[in-house]
């Protein structure tokens, strides 16, 4: 089974890329083929409302490094995102990269095989856990909507160990290898 990766992170080596990458090395164990994006890397407009997609039954047609993304979104099994919060949010490039996901929604429902299965990986300083938790559930939410299937969700706080040896890499490690 394919799956697919977007990382939100500045921080190759920061907490939700690193969380993130140990769920890729669990599904990679598990046999799985792994297609990363790096967000933060890749140049990428917000939607343009043009209707292409909605007028022609089509993957969105903007040309920029999302370009690859629609195939490999219709391929895979499982799809796995990852961001850091900024200001009580998922951080900005990945709300515009969830946008783009409009062009999947037509108005007899959603253009996408069903059963996607969905892994959302988050990190943000303040300590408590449920602190933006509903903030993440809407933005997993639109992928949801696309009929994915939410299997798990890592809410990493910035006292929590992520070494390879901590609760949290563990626990990725097994999210991954149980894709
Ligand atoms: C611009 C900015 C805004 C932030 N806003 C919040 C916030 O509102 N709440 C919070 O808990 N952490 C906030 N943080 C902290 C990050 O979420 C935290 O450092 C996180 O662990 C970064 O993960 P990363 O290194 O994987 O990108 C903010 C950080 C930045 C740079």
């Amino acid at each position: 089974m394919k799956v697919v990766a977007v990382l939100g992170s500045p921080h190759r080596n920061g907490p939700s890329s690193t969380i993130a990458e140990e769920v890729l090395r669990g599904a990679k164990d598990a046999g799985h083929e792994v297609v990363i994006y790096h967000i933060n890397d890749m140049n990428i407009k917000g939607c343009q409302a043009c209707g292409y997609c909605k007028n022609n039954r089509a993957d969105c047609i903007l040309d920029d490094d999302l370009k690859t993304y629609w195939k490999d979104l219709h391929e895979c099994g499982a799809l796995v995102v990852s961001a850091p919060n900024y200001c009580a949010q998922v951080a900005g490039p990945m709300i515009t990269y969830m946008n783009r996901h409009y062009c999947l929604m037509m108005r007899d429902g959603p253009r996408i095989r069903p059963g996607i299965k969905l892994v959302g990986v988050f990190s943000q300083g303040q300590q408590d856990q449920d602190m933006y938790r509903e903030n993440y559930k809407w933005y997993l939410h639109d992928f949801e909507e696309r009929r994915m299937v939410l299997t798990d969700m890592i809410i990493h706080t910035s006292q929590t160990p992520y070494d390879r040896e901590s609760e949290i890499m563990k626990k990725a490690y097994q999210i991954g290898n149980a894709l």
